[in-house]
């Protein structure tokens, strides 16, 4: 099981400090909010680009975006390794999907908790990512929905070529639900950022998943 930290529960005024004490992750989510597709707006890409030189991290840039088509060079250029999108973004998902692929980055698809998989068209199979999200997308800190867990089967199905990634309320009381429901990768902001060591409760994380 892959432990991607989300960087939103990080300390914002000392970010880079705060990515060091996540260095043994498997990846860094960074989550990008407009305030028209979800209630709250949070760093764009000035921000992934003031990190790029700080961590060899990969980065798996979430962006919570309506009509996201317009910024994927931004951000692949700022330093995102992949980028994933909600297939609910007024956009057309296939024409994202090919500006991610030309950009030189991995493409995913985010599924809102109330959006079936069926939602995801033949263009699936071009993804390498697929994140389930647990939360309404927004905020951090949330308490997880496990019925969104009920689509991993179908989509391991259809695009087995895709990692399935949970999004919202991860923690050690959850991430069995997740290994269980087979999950390839969790996000986890509070859990890991609020540990007292960060490092340790990534371990943690991955022992019970
Ligand atoms: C929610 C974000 C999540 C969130 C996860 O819109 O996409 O990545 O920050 O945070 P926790 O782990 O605190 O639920
Ligand atoms: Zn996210």
């Amino acid at each position: 099981m892959k432990i991607a930290p989300s960087l939103l529960a990080a300390d914002f005024s000392a970010l880079a400090q705060d990515v060091a004490r996540v260095e043994g992750a498997d990846m860094l989510h960074i989550d990008v909010m407009d305030g028209v597709f979800v209630p709250n707006i949070s760093m764009g890409p000035a921000i992934v680009q003031a990190l790029r030189d700080k961590t060899p991290l990969f980065f798996d840039v979430h962006l919570m975006l309506q009509h996201p088509l317009a910024y994927i060079e931004t951000f692949r250029k700022a330093g995102a390794d992949s980028i994933t999108f909600h297939v609910e973004c007024g956009d057309e998902p296939g024409e994202v999907v090919e500006a991610i692929l030309r950009s030189g980055a991995k493409a995913g698809i985010a599924l809102k908790p109330a959006t079936g998989a069926e939602a995801i068209g033949e263009w699936g199979a071009k993804l390498s990512q697929v994140t389930v999200m647990t939360v309404e997308p927004g905020f951090g800190g949330q308490k997880m929905m496990p019925g969104p867990l009920g689509k991993i089967q179908e989509i391991k199905r259809r695009f087995p070529q895709a990692m399935v990634q949970v999004d919202g309320g991860v923690n050690p009381e959850t991430i069995g639900l997740c290994a269980r429901a087979g999950v390839d990768c969790v996000v986890a902001g509070t859990a890991v950022f609020e540990a007292e060591d960060p490092q340790g409760e990534m371990e943690r994380l991955r022992g019970i998943g």
